[in-house]
C-alpha cells in the first residue's frame, strides 16, 4: 500500500509524545478518534485507564515516551460517526501493511529516544516489535529480550481491553493486571523499587 493512502482520511499524523530522554517507551496500536483530533497519543478513552494505571504503578506519564505502532487513525464513516478499524499487517491480515508503512517512524522514534525499557501495549505492538510468536496472555509482565530495540522489553494488555470488560469484577481485574505489568516495567528500570 502506498504510504500516502494511510493518512488520506486522518486529520493528522499522531506521532509519539514525551521527552527524548525517556527511559521507558510505551507503544500502543494506533490513534483513536480523539487522538486523531488532538494529535496526541492516548488522550481518548483508552488513555484514561492507561493514565490511572501509570499513576498506580508509580510512573509519571510525562517521564515516559508514549507512541503507537501506526500513526494514523483508521476508520469507516457511518453517518457522522467514525468507527475505528484495526490496523492490518501481513501476519494479521494479508491484504494490507499499515504497520509496515509506519515502521520507519517507529524505528526513528526508537533510535532517538533509545529507551531502557520498551513496553508494548497489546498484541499488535507486541507482535510488530517482538515477533509474531509473542502472546500477551502468556508473555505479559515479564522481561523479554529485544536486543536490537532496547535493553529490556515487556508486553502487557492494551488499555482499551479494560473498557471492553463485561462487569466491574472483570474490569478491576484487567486494570490491576495492567498496573502489575507497568510496575514490573518500572522495576526493570529500578530493580530495587
Ligand atoms: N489506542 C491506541 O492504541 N493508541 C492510542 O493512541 C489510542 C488508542
Amino acid at each position: 500500500m502506498p504510504r500516502l493512502q494511510l493518512w488520506a482520511d486522518a486529520t493528522q499524523t499522531v506521532f509519539g509524545a514525551g521527552t527524548r530522554n525517556a527511559e521507558m517507551m510505551l507503544v500502543g496500536e494506533q490513534p483513536g478518534d480523539q487522538e486523531d483530533l488532538e494529535g496526541e497519543p492516548f488522550v481518548g478513552p483508552a488513555g484514561r485507564p492507561l493514565d490511572r494505571a501509570l499513576t498506580d504503578a508509580g510512573i509519571e506519564r510525562g517521564t515516559a515516551y508514549v507512541t503507537n505502532a501506526v500513526k494514523h487513525f483508521r476508520y469507516k464513516a457511518r453517518g457522522k460517526r467514525r468507527i475505528h478499524q484495526r490496523p492490518a499487517a501481513e501476519h494479521l491480515a494479508p491484504d494490507a501493511e499499515h504497520l509496515a508503512a509506519c515502521r520507519p517512524w517507529l524505528t526513528a522514534e526508537l533510535a532517538v529516544v533509545k529507551p531502557d525499557v520498551l513496553g508494548c501495549l497489546g498484541a499488535v505492538a507486541a507482535q510488530e516489535l517482538l515477533g509474531p510468536s509473542v502472546r500477551v496472555t502468556r508473555d505479559r509482565g515479564r522481561r523479554l529480550d529485544a536486543p536490537s530495540l532496547a535493553p529490556a522489553a515487556l508486553v502487557t494488555a492494551h488499555p482499551s481491553s479494560i473498557l471492553r470488560s463485561r462487569d466491574k469484577t472483570e474490569r478491576d481485574s484487567a486494570f490491576n493486571a495492567l498496573v502489575d505489568d507497568l510496575r514490573a516495567a518500572a522495576c526493570l528500570l529500578r530493580p530495587n523499587r
